[in-house]
């Protein structure tokens, strides 16, 4: 079976990787393969971003712009918003975004839209690599298609493949390059190109047996987390009546060396992936005459946090004899997660709205998002700077709540000069003064 050469490109590393959507996923995947010494490019819709990879400039916190600006004069990564040049690349890997529409069903649109312009310029030799997060099938039913339609045969004259993306942004101990990487191929030719790929940038490639197997344990871990979660959030409203500290449950709980896995409560379910990708499943389940019971009901407990966390605040106000309106409050963390700049899904902007919708005097401080972007879901939230934290300001606010647990904060400093500190992330543990001014939700 002849791969018009292709393989002896990747082997012998000239083989040119073309990444489409230069976002958390896209662009942390461009670095690992040309450090694996690569010529790579760079497709996105977004003008903007890839003029400011061109200036050598990285939007992304966790990816220096030192080394964007090196691989872009070095010539060893181009980016580009001329889909038409798709052609240029032998590897085409998509990682494109993949969120939920309006009726919480998958909106595949990105995919389908990127697979009609590689389509258009499809040729033989060429590998196409799905690496979005999907339901299973989407690959075969979406994009197969597409490509076939060019009059091309996929494992004959082009390759095709589905690899999930697993990264995790702001996770100091992972990034791209030592993920392990699921690969499933249409045929196995595929797969083989497609490992091949792969295994020249990442740690390790295990190969599954076809495409549906990668897409479906990609939803399978992040059902895991989203469930686990869900699970442990339901127990944090259970232990908070009853006195008992979760967070500490949970320490105790993974002291067992197996059989165990800590997850922990929050103030919701934030980020790209656990709060949408298991309704991919869900609305598959529905097509198939199946329910999908557990993401459903993790879906609204984890929900149902930011609620919670609100009921609690107007407990803990309540009882300095203040209503929620008229109240200062200030949200420290807009990103949906500790250490990161991403403020999708983030359930900071729901505790926002809540508290705006009830008339506090509303702040929020993070020291990654230095104003707030105007989110989908929220089209009502007033723009806002992130306020500037000093002793002063502190000391103002009837209630300081801690939504993300970002490791720049000075936990110490911030309860030491605020009135009441609302603690979603056991943030706070390790402070030692000024202990019952801090309440957890
Ligand atoms: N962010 C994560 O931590 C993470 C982890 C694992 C998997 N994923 C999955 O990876 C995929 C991408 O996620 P992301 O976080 O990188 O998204 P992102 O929004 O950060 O990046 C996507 C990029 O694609 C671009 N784009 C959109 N439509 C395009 C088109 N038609 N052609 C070219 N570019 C286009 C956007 O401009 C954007 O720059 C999603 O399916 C997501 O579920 C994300």
């Amino acid at each position: 079976m002849t791969t018009h050469g292709l393989a002896e490109k990747i082997t012998q590393k000239t083989a040119v990787i073309g990444v489409i959507g230069l976002g958390y996923v896209g662009l942390p995947l461009i670095r690992a393969f040309t450090r694996a010494g690569f010529k790579t490019m760079g497709f996105d819709v977004d003008q903007t971003k890839v003029d400011k990879l061109k200036a050598g400039q990285s939007y992304i916190k966790h990816i220096d712009s030192a080394a964007i600006q090196k691989l872009v004069n070095e010539k060893q990564f181009e980016p580009t918003t001329e889909m038409s040049r798709l052609k240029e690349a032998d590897c085409i890997i998509i990682c494109v975004p993949t969120p939920l529409n309006e009726s919480r069903d998958p909106d595949l649109s990105y995919i389908v839209g990127t697979t009609e312009s590689i389509a258009k310029s499809l040729r033989k030799g060429q590998l196409v690599v799905l690496e979005s997060t999907t339901h299973p099938t989407t690959t075969r039913e979406n994009v197969l298609p597409l490509l076939d339609g060019t009059g091309l045969t996929a494992g004959v004259d082009y390759f095709l493949a589905f690899s999930p993306e697993r990264e995790d942004p702001g996770n100091p101990n992972f990034e791209a390059s030592n993920i392990p990487k699921l690969v499933g191929g249409h045929d196995s030719v595929s797969a083989d190109l497609a490992c091949s790929m792969y295994g020249h940038a990442i740690v390790k490639v295990v190969k599954v047996s076809s495409m549906e197997i990668a897409e479906a344990a990609k939803i399978l871990e992040n059902t895991y987390r989203a469930v686990n979660i869900a699970m442990v959030n339901e127990l944090k409203m259970l232990y908070d009546k009853m006195g008992i500290d979760v967070w500490e449950v949970i320490d105790a709980a993974k002291t067992k060396p197996f059989g165990f896995q800590a997850f922990y409560p929050g103030p919701g379910l934030g980020g790209h992936c656990i709060p949408i990708d298991p309704f991919y499943l869900t609305w598959l389940a529905r097509k198939w005459g199946e329910q999908t019971r557990f993401i459903e009901l993790a879906g609204e407990i984890n929900t149902h946090m930011p609620n919670y966390v609100i009921s609690q605040l107007a407990e803990f106000l309540n009882e300095a004899g203040k209503p929620i309106k008229g109240s200062k409050i200030c949200i420290l963390g807009a990103a949906y997660k500790k250490d990161v700049d991403d403020p999708r899904e983030s359930p900071s902007f729901e505790l926002m709205k809540l508290l705006l919708k009830r008339g506090a005097n509303l702040s929020y401080n993070d020291p990654h998002v230095p104003s707030l972007p105007k989110m989908r879901h929220y089209p009502d939230l007033p723009a806002m700077n992130s306020q500037e934290l000093n002793p002063a300001f502190l000391a103002s606010q009837d209630v300081v709540l801690i939504s993300t647990d970002h490791s720049a904060y000075d936990y110490d400093t911030i309860v030491k000069h605020s009135r009441l500190v609302i603690d979603t992330r056991n943030a706070t543990k390790n402070v030692k003064s000024g202990r019952e001014k801090i309440r957890k939700a």
